[in-house]
């Protein structure tokens, strides 16, 4: 209902500013009234092959065309050019946007939804609370320990998707506030993951019961987190301080100059659980699904980790040098945020009228860029559709010949997105798959336990959460 009464008045809006300032629209459709093309969007991402649906549009009016997907007309974009200058504008001509159902889940002070210097400082504290070194001397070890911890407990049957998510759950729980994993942090993802559920009932959210379960389980894991926040206060005032992202939020000084509110803390750390836990998740079980289905990728990858094994006793931890000479493993990891496209693209809204590629995008309209047209583009990757890590060799090597294609081959691969708003834990991400990859073939052994298949929609995710039976390698 409120839908169908507040687009006709949008479209009314947006037709009437259009004409009257003879903008040059990109080209294209935007389908029905109301629901414009979303359907056709949602029915493609349902299936294995997405790629249709920007294929047909790419083909009829180029990479940057107009439509009108999740209640709005949004210029979408498939250029490489156009989503750089896009994600490099961030605060300029363009800014971050979500709709408000989702902004509620986050929290109002959520990195996610903050712009301009307050998303400065914060993006820069992520940063710094998962670049390389602090990876390298303080995380790292934690990576391996939980890891292996987890997979202590594997036998026979293992839902690999609910066993990721734990291990990346862990993980962040741990890099935020020094907690390992007990009770209580189970508890918490429990809640949490009634969250996570409300994102994705996106069409109708005011009348989904699943996001209103959503909104009492933010509440939960809000005062769960409220109640950690308030007893390190209370440490941090005795002068005991902890090593963690928790520790450096308290010491930082607020927008006012005097430091954040436990709100403001809450919602941040909420941010981060969400936009590094089932993004790492999805790509750790994505990489075991298709090297299952590429024996050869796989047979390669571990003979890698058997060489690193061969060098260290059974249960030393891995260190930086054996995550640098994870070479056959890196390519892997590209390959497959390539294939997956986890973040398939990211919204933005015009703050001005732009102009790009002749065109003019309206002060006002949505902008989706899309990372994933992008990557499955065969004009930038050779046959873009098939899964293969080898195509990444010719640039991890030294050959200097190949050194412009490969070079523009990295200018079009974004899974992390660009500019002021590039992933701030895409290093961090990278390692936990590497260490998840290292002792997933070391360890183990599997075939998949049932058919399953790869969706776009509402979520890159399989359908069955990809059930393998594994066997233990040193039981043989
Ligand atoms: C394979 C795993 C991951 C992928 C593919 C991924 C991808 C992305 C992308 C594309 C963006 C940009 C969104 C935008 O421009 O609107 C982003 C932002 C973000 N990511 Fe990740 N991410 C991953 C893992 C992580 C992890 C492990 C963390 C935890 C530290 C994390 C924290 C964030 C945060 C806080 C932002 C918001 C940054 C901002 O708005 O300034 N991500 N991620
Ligand atoms: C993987 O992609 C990143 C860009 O995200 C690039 O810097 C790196 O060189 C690539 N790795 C390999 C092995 O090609």
């Amino acid at each position: 209902m409120l839908l169908s009464f507040s687009f006709p008045l949008l479209i009314f809006h947006l037709l009437r500013t259009t004409s009257r300032r003879k903008l040059h629209l990109p080209p294209g459709n935007l389908g029905l009234p109301f629901l414009g093309e979303t359907l056709q969007l949602i029915s493609a991402y349902k299936t294995e092959n997405p790629e249709p649906f920007i294929d047909d549009r790419v083909s009829k009016y180029g990479t940057v065309f107009t439509t009108h997907v999740f209640g709005e007309p949004t210029v979408f974009s498939a250029d490489p050019d156009t989503n750089r200058f896009i994600l490099q504008n961030e605060g300029r001509l363009f800014e971050s946007s979500y709709p408000g159902s989702i902004s509620n889940l986050l929290g109002r002070h959520s990195l996610l939804l903050m712009r301009g210097s307050l998303h400065k400082r914060m993006h820069s504290l992520t940063m710094s609370f998962a670049n390389s070194c602090i990876i390298r001397d303080h995380l790292l070890v934690d990576i391996d320990r939980l890891v292996r911890l987890n997979m202590e407990a594997w036998t026979g049957r293992v839902l690999l998707m609910e066993e990721a998510k734990k291990i990346t759950f862990q993980l962040t729980v741990k890099q935020l506030m020094s907690f390992d994993p007990c009770e209580w942090t189970e508890n918490l993802m429990k809640e949490y993951m009634l969250v996570i559920e409300g994102f994705f009932t996106i069409p109708l959210p005011i009348f989904s019961t699943t996001y209103r379960r959503a909104i009492q389980a933010r509440g939960k894991v809000a005062e769960a987190l409220g109640l950690v926040v308030r007893e390190r206060r209370r440490e941090s005032e005795k002068g005991e301080r902890k090593n963690d992202m928790l520790a450096a939020l308290l010491d930082e000084e607020g927008d006012g100059g005097g430091g954040f509110s436990d709100e403001e803390i809450v919602d941040f750390m909420v941010a981060l659980l969400v936009a590094g836990y089932e993004t790492t998740s999805t790509i750790m079980t994505l990489a075991v699904k298709f090297l299952t289905e590429n024996p050869c990728a796989l047979a390669e990858l571990k003979e890698e980790h058997a060489e690193i094994r061969a060098r260290k006793g059974e249960a030393e931890t891995l260190q930086w040098d054996d995550y640098k000479s994870m070479s056959f493993t890196q390519c892997v990891v590209n390959e497959t945020l390539r294939v997956a496209n986890i973040i398939s693209g990211v919204f933005r809204r015009a703050m001005r009228d732009v102009s790009i590629k002749g065109y003019t995008i309206p002060k006002g309209w949505q902008v989706f860029a899309s990372l994933r047209a992008v990557h499955m583009d065969h004009n930038h990757f050779k046959d873009a559709r098939t899964f293969n890590p080898w195509r990444w060799q010719a640039n991890s090597g030294s050959s200097s010949s190949s050194s412009s294609s490969s070079s523009s081959v990295i200018n079009v691969f974004t899974p992390f997105g660009g500019g002021p708003r590039r992933c701030p834990g895409a290093e961090l991400a990278r390692v936990e798959l590497l260490v998840f990859l290292h002792h997933m073939v070391t360890r183990f052994s599997w075939v998949p336990a049932e058919q399953d298949k790869l969706v776009f929609f509402p979520t890159t995710r399989t359908q069955k959460r990809y059930p393998i039976i594994v066997e233990r390698r040193d039981d043989s």
